[in-house]
């Protein structure tokens, strides 16, 4: 039975579109269990604003189709490129700034004493969408040289998005997005211009390498780090998925490792595995004893 909406995205006022109910049921569950996005009828103008460039792209003629090719394809191709739509890539350089000073004054002190006999410092960017959090998270250690000097300092940068991946890994960005949390300085010390845009120096780049990744999948391929970064994607899934990610995420850390989360995310309430902790302004997690 069609389901018409008149909940509009953005003022957008082109004519209302029909999908089939059985359609936006396909997507729900399809979403959710592909990439862990919970939607419901509320967000039927997301699913029609992110899809329709996709229908157009592929010579379909509507939503419904689509969903018809993904029933009847075998092939994960068209899959992902439906999983890439709907992702929400929102990121910036230093997103709300505390967790970075925080990293820089005490927890990466921590890891340099923690960590004296083997000098190895591994930090993990889980939803990195366009890179601009782990190449933050560089240019923190870039200016931690003297401390890290002769240690092997690694960042990875994991999306389930290839699309953001293959921008992340160009590491060049528009005038628009360094403008977006980087100051001046920073912008003059570890970028470099070309033409109407910025490309991260050498120096920050060696330290981040980019992979494919869905956080919905085992973890243990990946190894362990110090410092976690799990920022701005735990809010798209429902509570049973969260735990499930914070509760499997113990596993990736070192012991005495840190975990931080979005600034509207929490474990609370939903696993009891981790514990807050305050350091200086800032609010990470560590691992609970027992767990
Ligand atoms: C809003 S961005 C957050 C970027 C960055 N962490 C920040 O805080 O600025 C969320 C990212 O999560 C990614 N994402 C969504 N579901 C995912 C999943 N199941 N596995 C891995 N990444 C996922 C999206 O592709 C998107 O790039």
């Amino acid at each position: 039975m069609p389901c018409p909406y008149d909940d509009r995205f953005d003022g957008d006022d082109r004519e209302m579109t029909v999908i089939a109910r059985e359609t936006l049921s396909f997507f729900f569950t399809f979403f959710q269990r592909e990439s862990g996005l919970v939607l419901d009828e509320s967000k039927t103008y997301l699913i029609e604003s992110r899809l329709d460039p996709l229908v157009r792209a592929e010579g379909l003629s509507s939503i419904d189709e689509l969903r018809k090719r993904i029933q009847q394809e075998t092939s994960p191709v068209l899959k992902k490129k439906v999983i890439e739509a709907m992702t929400t890539n929102e990121t910036s350089f230093f997103r709300d700034i505390t967790p970075f000073t925080v990293l820089k004054t005490t927890v990466i002190p921590e890891v340099v004493k923690a960590n004296q006999k083997s000098r190895r410092l591994r930090i993990w960017s889980v939803a990195c969408s366009t890179g601009q959090e782990p190449y933050s998270l560089a240019m923190v250690v870039a200016e931690l040289a003297p401390e890290l000097q002769g240690w092997d300092v690694r960042i990875l940068g994991t999306d389930i998005a290839d699309k953001v991946l293959d921008r992340a890994q160009a590491g060049v960005y528009t005038q628009h997005e360094v403008q977006r949390g980087l100051s001046v300085a920073y912008l003059m010390r570890f970028f470099a211009q070309q033409g109407d845009e910025w490309a991260v120096k050498p120096e920050v780049k060696h330290f981040v390498q980019f992979r494919q990744f869905n956080l919905l999948t085992d973890f243990s391929s990946l190894g362990t780090f110090d410092v976690i970064f799990l920022r701005n994607v735990l809010i798209y899934f429902d509570n049973a998925t969260k735990k499930q990610i914070l509760d499997r995420m113990g596993h990736a850390l070192s012991p005495g490792g840190t975990l931080f989360l979005g600034g509207t995310e929490t474990p609370i309430g939903i696993t009891d595995q981790w514990v807050r902790v305050k350091l200086d302004q800032g609010i990470c997690y560590k691992k609970q004893r027992s767990a």
